[in-house]
């Protein structure tokens, strides 16, 4: 894989390099609740930029249906762009058509342009090769270079990330070098103990990740959406806590071999359990009990690990050499509910271990709680991207960058 100093050393001055991002912020009302992943590609932009290349700017945000929705414009994600990089950034209006040809064509040495979201556009995320490939085609006539750092969407098969760098000459940018190189490090010559944590709604997102980590991790830490399942399937009244039946045949076998191979996979001893789900709006106090995890009551669902859990989460990672964490363990956007993600949160700042948080949500989740980033090894900023590479799926941005 190219890297980005080796481009740098050829020359970018007065070349439009495209710089496929992953700018796909949260954003409230229009407000960017959360600028870690802008933040997180500054190094590449700022250094092009510097080095006199015209910057070609490409993300998409949220899931668009293919055509132009001003609720996913990526206009917030450019103006914080600029504010971060100290200059002006150039906003095209378009993907491909006439605002973004004008203002690529603009572009004077050393400066950077924001084009709209990939998404408007059916062709970035066609399942038909050769729609893909015409799209590509058009964003290909906007650059002479292609940079590839949207490290939150190399599992991604589509045009930005995977055919246009077969149109261009290539480099990896520094954040997917990054990333790179902490996901080697948790599949290869990995510390150990090795303690993963893995959260969030769905239990079938999570199947693959367990398998391969079964035969990897020392312990396994359930908690989320997806550990009523696992309840369930151990035969406990899980209420009216979220369900995917079809999986307690593939969770049993995984209890089973988890035994077998002696690795730990443990599931929350108690939860808080509420006949409500919380107000995420108005954040009103929500009402819940705390009760042991084989006593839900069937009224009821579990929106949070209760504090015997945290306490036995905590423990079981003070003594890790390695933590890898994916997904909040409640429903944490509500403050009454937020308390075992920051307990997982202040266990891994606490914890000698190389700790990487992996994803989206979980990342978003510790800044918002207010941990401070340095205090972790590494913050993800791909969820599905880390999790499909721990799963050692070849992930089509990354192969398209190594040939
Ligand atoms: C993400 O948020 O995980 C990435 O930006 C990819 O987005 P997607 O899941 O909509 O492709």
């Amino acid at each position: 894989m190219k890297t980005i100093d080796e481009l740098l050393a050829e020359g970018v001055r007065g070349k439009r390099v495209f710089v496929r991002a992953d700018l796909n912020v949260p954003l409230a009302g229009g407000t960017i609740t959360d600028d870690g992943r802008i933040r997180a590609v500054l190094p590449t932009i700022a250094k092009l930029a510097e080095a006199g290349a015209r910057v070609v700017v490409a993300s998409h945000l949220g899931r668009p249906k293919g055509e132009p929705d001003p609720a996913f414009s990526l206009a917030p994600a450019a103006r914080r762009l600029g504010e971060l990089l100290g200059q002006g950034v150039a906003f095209a209006t378009d993907t491909v058509g006439a605002s973004a040809k004008e203002t690529v064509a603009a572009l004077a040495d050393g400066r950077v342009a924001v084009i709209e979201n990939l998404r408007f556009n059916a062709g970035e995320t066609s399942k038909d090769d050769a729609e893909r490939g015409a799209f590509a085609d058009r964003l290909a006539e906007l650059a002479d270079v292609y940079v590839g750092d949207g490290f939150g969407a190399v599992h991604r098969k589509h045009a930005s990330v995977f055919d246009l760098p077969a149109r261009l000459p290539h480099a990896a940018g520094y954040l997917i070098a990054t990333e790179v190189g902490v996901l080697k490090k948790l599949t290869a010559d990995v510390k150990r103990p090795y303690v993963v944590v893995l959260g969030g709604a769905k239990v079938s997102d999570k199947l693959a990740v367990i398998d391969q980590l079964l035969g990897k991790a020392d312990r396994i830490l359930i908690g989320g959406g997806m550990a009523y399942t696992f309840l369930k399937a151990q035969g406990h009244e899980i209420g009216i806590s979220l369900l995917q039946e079809d999986q307690i045949p593939v969770v049993l076998e995984y209890l089973a071999r988890a035994e077998k191979l002696g690795v730990e996979l443990v599931l929350p001893v108690d939860i808080l359990a509420s006949s409500d789900f919380p107000d995420l709006k108005g954040k009103t106090p929500a009402e819940f009990i705390t009760v042991d995890a084989d006593k839900i009551p069937a009224d009821k669902e579990g929106l949070d690990i209760g504090p015997k859990t945290r306490e036995l989460y905590a423990s079981k990672i003070a003594d890790a050499e390695t933590v890898f964490w994916n997904g909040p363990v409640g429903v944490f956007e509500h403050p009454d509910y937020a308390n075992g993600t920051k307990a997982i949160a202040q266990a891994l700042t606490e914890s000698g271990a190389f700790t990487v948080v992996g994803g989206g949500d979980s990342a978003a989740a510790v800044r918002t709680l207010g941990f401070d980033e340095n205090a972790f090894g590494h913050i993800s900023t791909g969820g599905g991207a880390s999790l499909e590479y721990l799963e050692g799926k070849t992930l089509p941005g990354l192969a398209a960058l190594e040939v």
